[in-house]
């Protein structure tokens, strides 16, 4: 039974209701139609490279185990014991031949196989058909240059036609030079007080904030600088299927204040140019969101994030530093610094934004201050569709464009009944 989302959002007037952010029946229909749905990140390629390396994740409030086999394969299950569903693997990440759970014992081999179960001749009398009773697989599971995603849809889109346009997005993070990228540092996990929907759209489309919010932290010389500069070449942009990305003017420094990291930019420039095409010329992609709920940021530190859903008014980020695996060991330590410093849980950035979102949700309990929309006007119908940026593009570099085609893709998705009632 599918709620009606009529009148929660209206994208062409640039209103959101709050109910969105507080009430746990939406949230509960968000779980289904949009994170039992979407494709979602769950690892990148360098944190699994050996057979039998696995990472214990989520997709929206379901455990998820990504795992090498020992073939080589890469596989995703919903990481729950078929038993009496106790949680299966309880490290973050490691290397296993098979998984045991702590409660009765039955054993899983890496590609997700039932091999073992204690007294199956005695107790079960060899009546039980283990090939019935293997770990739960996602739907869909593919990689796009080394990320690797999963979804719990059959009838999803092949990933790569789900990316569309932002494909090439990712590509000016993620494909910038031979190997790509790497993970470093581990990942930084902690729970802020606030709704997921609020740092997605955030990192997908608020330039606004940069210059206010966290003026404090860019003058005592943390980045994002360019922020609190004019820059009329800076746009938000949607490329479609509601991602978004935030571009600086090209001229604009959009990196780390670090003489090794500004060298190492600037020296591999033409390999960018060449690898990227012509678009790149126009400006940097400095942000954005891969719809639902993962986020990436160049200028201050490399950092790119996941929002696991934890109830309507709680959100558990995991946040990880990529670097190109190609650059020199202390443009890597400057870069996995920065990380820390800037946005770590008590990073100077990651603090200011931490408490707004706080803000904006708890505010919404209120069953007055409910009734309220919230504002999404800021250069509403100015944007454009631009073929040369292959996207949605704002006329400034302060709009919520993003924001709105963000809430319009959400209410597509708590409307539809399935996949090809979206494509309708
Ligand atoms: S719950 Fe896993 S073996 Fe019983
Ligand atoms: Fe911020």
């Amino acid at each position: 039974m599918i709620r009606d989302t009529n009148g929660l959002v209206d994208s062409e007037q640039g209103l959101v209701s709050r109910r969105v952010f507080i009430e746990p029946d939406i949230y509960e229909q968000e779980l289904e139609q949009i994170f039992a749905r979407c494709w979602l990140f769950l690892c990148h390629d360098s944190q699994i490279p050996l057979p039998g390396d696995f990472f214990s994740t989520w997709m929206g409030e379901d455990p998820v185990l990504v795992v090498r086999d020992s073939g080589g394969t890469v596989h995703a299950f919903l990481n729950v014991c078929r038993h009496r569903g106790n949680r299966l693997c309880r490290a973050d990440h490691g290397n296993a031949a098979s998984f045991t759970c702590a409660y009765h014992g039955w054993t899983y081999t890496n590609d997700g196989r039932l091999s073992g179960v204690p007294y199956l001749k005695e107790a079960y009398h060899n009546e039980l058909d283990r090939n019935q009773w293997g770990l739960v697989p996602v739907a869909q599971l593919d990689q796009y240059k080394g990320l690797w995603f999963a979804t719990f849809d059959a009838q999803a889109p092949p990933l790569r036609d789900y990316l569309g346009e932002m494909a090439w997005y990712l590509d000016t993070f993620f494909d910038r030079r031979d190997g790509g990228i790497e993970f470093i540092g581990g990942t930084h996990k902690w729970i802020m007080p606030c709704n997921w929907k609020f740092p997605a759209e955030n990192f997908a489309g608020d330039g606004y904030h940069v210059h206010w919010s966290h003026l404090s932290a860019v003058q005592t010389g943390s980045g994002g600088d360019f922020r609190t500069r004019p820059d009329d070449a800076g746009r938000a942009m949607s490329p479609g299927n509601g991602h978004s990305v935030m571009f600086a003017g090209p001229e604009m420094p959009a990196d780390m204040p670090d003489p090794a990291v500004l060298a190492y930019e600037e020296r591999i420039k033409p390999e960018l140019q060449r690898r990227l095409g012509p678009r790149i010329a126009l400006g940097k992609p400095v942000a954005g969101t891969v719809f639902p709920n993962l986020s990436i940021l160049r200028p201050t530190s490399r950092t790119l994030r996941v929002w696991h859903p934890r109830g309507p008014d709680k959100t558990e980020c995991w946040a990880f530093v990529y670097v190109d695996k190609a650059a020199p060991p202390e443009v890597k330590k400057a870069i996995r610094l920065a990380g820390a410093r800037v946005f770590g849980p008590g990073g100077t950035f990651e603090q200011d934004d931490m408490d707004n979102w706080q803000g904006c949700t708890e505010t919404g309990r209120g069953i007055v201050a409910r009734r309220y929309p919230l504002s999404y006007q800021m250069g509403l119908g100015r944007e454009t569709f631009d073929p040369e940026r292959g996207a949605v593009t704002s006329d400034y570099r302060y709009s919520e464009a993003n924001h709105r085609g963000f809430y319009r893709r959400w209410a597509e998705l708590m409307a539809a009944s399935s996949w090809a009632d979206l494509a309708t």
